[in-house]
């Protein structure tokens, strides 16, 4: 793994462990690298009121914006067991708002890195910012 790719994980793994996710038992850690290099991290936290729940790279996203910072550069997930998981839709069009289409979205388990992909191979002929008109 690239050290840069290394860092996000580690990150992600370290945040991993502080998901609230009493109900799905489904952990999830996510690191965003910004423009200016800082990693951001985000964990899953789950709700008794089940739609009040929210994802790990929401969290993440929320934190890259209260430290300032507007431009996501690379973004990685971890999950755990044995399947491929990538972010979901929501978090594919809240990346979206941040990042451009050429952006690594990597998505890892336990042991490391398990794929990686544009984020306009996740999400193609997304819409964005610019589609809405200037004010
Ligand atoms: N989850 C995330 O944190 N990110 C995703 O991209 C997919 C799903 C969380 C939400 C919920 O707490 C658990 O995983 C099961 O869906």
């Amino acid at each position: 793994m690239a050290p840069d790719v290394q860092e996000l994980f580690e990150a992600a793994r370290a945040v991993q462990e502080r998901a609230h996710a009493p109900y799905s038992r489904f952990r999830v850690g996510a690191a965003v690298r910004a423009a200016s290099g800082t990693i951001y991290v985000g964990c899953n936290v789950e709700n008794a009121a089940y739609p009040q729940g929210s994802c790990a790279e929401a969290g993440a996203i929320s934190a890259m914006v209260a430290g300032g910072e507007r431009h996501i550069v690379a973004v990685l997930t971890v999950t755990d067991g044995t399947e491929l998981s990538t972010c979901c839709g929501g978090c594919r069009q809240r990346i979206r708002e941040f990042a451009a289409g050429d952006t690594p979205v990597h998505a890892a388990g336990r042991d490391g890195l398990w794929a990686t992909f544009t984020l306009d191979e996740l999400l193609p002929s997304s819409f964005g910012p610019e589609n809405l008109p200037p004010r």
